[in-house]
């Protein structure tokens, strides 16, 4: 069983998909291939993560229809201008081995370079119209950044992705979202961000919350699996990260049961408004990151 959501532009999506970044190349293949086996129909990569030609052969590997698979990519912010746009959706499709991608992003707003965000989102615009992506979004955009955006668009983004787990929910954002018609996409949704190794060890673990913890075994559940099933009931779309193919099934095993209003209510309650990814109004050195044509 999966849960499918309808994008504002009626193109529909499953709601859960496989992340990849920080997947190894060399691991990544294996994972999306063991992801389509688990069930998943989507898969979420970027330019930036330098794995989405192990997407691709992970997809063909599968012996799954290309139709049958949701296949979301990102432009990295090296790539934002419109010339440069329409270049990353040619790199990324030759990557990725397929004429049409599902999902094309702007993989975050560039503060210092807005009119070169603005020209990469026309550019995005243009590859909907031919026919040559099935829709158009944006990740990591803040309030204020929509509403410079949409002064100048044509079209609503239809996916805005940002960093949403229990201590993170950044409900302002998912306010914006909700007011636009834009779906919410939980990026680090089971909150790897909080743990991952050298990101801060005295960062708190979301995997390891009481509160977290006492709703999964009330369910007889995992912790990923309440915090996947929390996104959902919210009606939010998640890509959760894995490589490891027993956690890949497990965060997949999340359409057969329901948490409670009151549950849902105890971990909307976790949040503690602290940011522990990047924020998206400093700009980075890493912006300059050349992607790679092939
Ligand atoms: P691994 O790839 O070894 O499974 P997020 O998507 O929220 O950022 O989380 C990704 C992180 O969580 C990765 O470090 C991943 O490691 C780990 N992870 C993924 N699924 C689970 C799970 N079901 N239980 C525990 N850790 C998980």
């Amino acid at each position: 069983m999966s849960q499918q959501l309808l994008l504002n532009n009626g193109i529909p999506m499953p709601a859960l998909g496989l992340g990849v970044f920080q997947s190894p190349p060399e691991e990544t293949a294996a994972a999306v291939e063991a992801a389509l086996i688990a069930g998943y129909r989507h898969i979420d990569t970027a330019a930036a993560y330098g794995n989405e030609r192990q997407v691709g052969d992970g997809i063909r590997r599968s012996g799954i229809d290309r139709g049958e698979i949701f296949i979301e990519t990102k432009v990295w912010v090296s790539d934002y201008g419109y010339g440069e746009t329409l270049h990353a959706f040619e790199k990324a499709t030759r990557k990725l081995g397929v004429d049409r991608i599902d999902l094309l992003i702007l993989h975050q707003p560039a503060p210092d370079r807005f009119d070169r965000t603005i020209a990469a989102y026309r550019a995005l615009q243009q590859l909907l119209a031919d026919g040559k992506v099935r829709s158009i979004g944006v990740s990591n955009f803040m309030r204020h950044h929509l509403t410079d955006l949409l002064a100048q668009a044509d079209v609503v983004p239809a996916v805005n992705q940002i960093e949403l787990h229990p201590y993170f929910a950044q409900p302002d954002v998912q306010k914006a979202n909700a007011e636009h018609g834009i779906l919410t996409q939980a990026w680090s949704p089971i909150g790897g961000i909080t743990f991952y190794p050298g990101w801060g060890e005295d960062r708190r673990n979301v995997l390891q919350d009481p509160v977290i913890a006492g709703i999964a075994a009330a369910h007889g559940r995992t912790p990923a699996q309440v915090m996947l099933r929390w996104q959902l009931q919210h009606g939010r779309s998640a890509i959760p990260k894995s490589t490891n193919p027993g956690r890949i099934a497990e965060n997949f095993a999340v359409f057969d049961f329901d948490l409670t209003a009151e549950q849902l209510a105890s971990i909307d309650a976790l949040d503690t408004g602290v940011r522990n990814g990047p924020d998206p109004d400093v700009p980075r050195p890493l912006f300059e990151r050349v992607i790679p044509e092939d």
